[in-house]
């Protein structure tokens, strides 16, 4: 009995120190994607799928356009997607 018990605590402990561990990793990873720049999502995320296009490549009107079309497509959230159209808008 005495080790059963000894066994269930651990197992307890050892959830726990899970839970925290992987919640923390979790948090670093939204740290990380927060301090990125237009720019460096924009060069992580529009060359996945074609070439990178340049912020010269459209007008604010057209990428604006273009930002309804490839958030979806690119799965970005709105964040992301703001802050890449909006480094696109200023470096045309
Ligand atoms: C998951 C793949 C994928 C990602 C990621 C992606 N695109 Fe696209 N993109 C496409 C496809 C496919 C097309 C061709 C048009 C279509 O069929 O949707 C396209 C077309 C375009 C075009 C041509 C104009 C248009 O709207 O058709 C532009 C400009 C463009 N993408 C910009 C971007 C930008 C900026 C990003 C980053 C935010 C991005 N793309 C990320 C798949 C992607």
């Amino acid at each position: 009995m005495k080790t059963l018990k000894i066994i269930g605590f651990a197992a307890v402990v050892i959830s726990i120190i899970a839970a925290f561990t992987l919640q923390s990793c979790s948090s670093e990873k939204v740290a990380a994607y927060k301090n990125k720049s237009g720019a460096q999502l924009w060069g992580e995320n529009c060359i996945r799928c074609h070439n990178i296009p340049s912020p010269a490549s459209f007008n604010d009107t057209d990428w604006s356009t273009i930002q309804l079309h490839m958030r979806v497509r690119a799965n970005l959230s709105k964040e992301q997607s703001d802050k890449i159209f909006e480094f696109l808008k200023s470096a045309n």
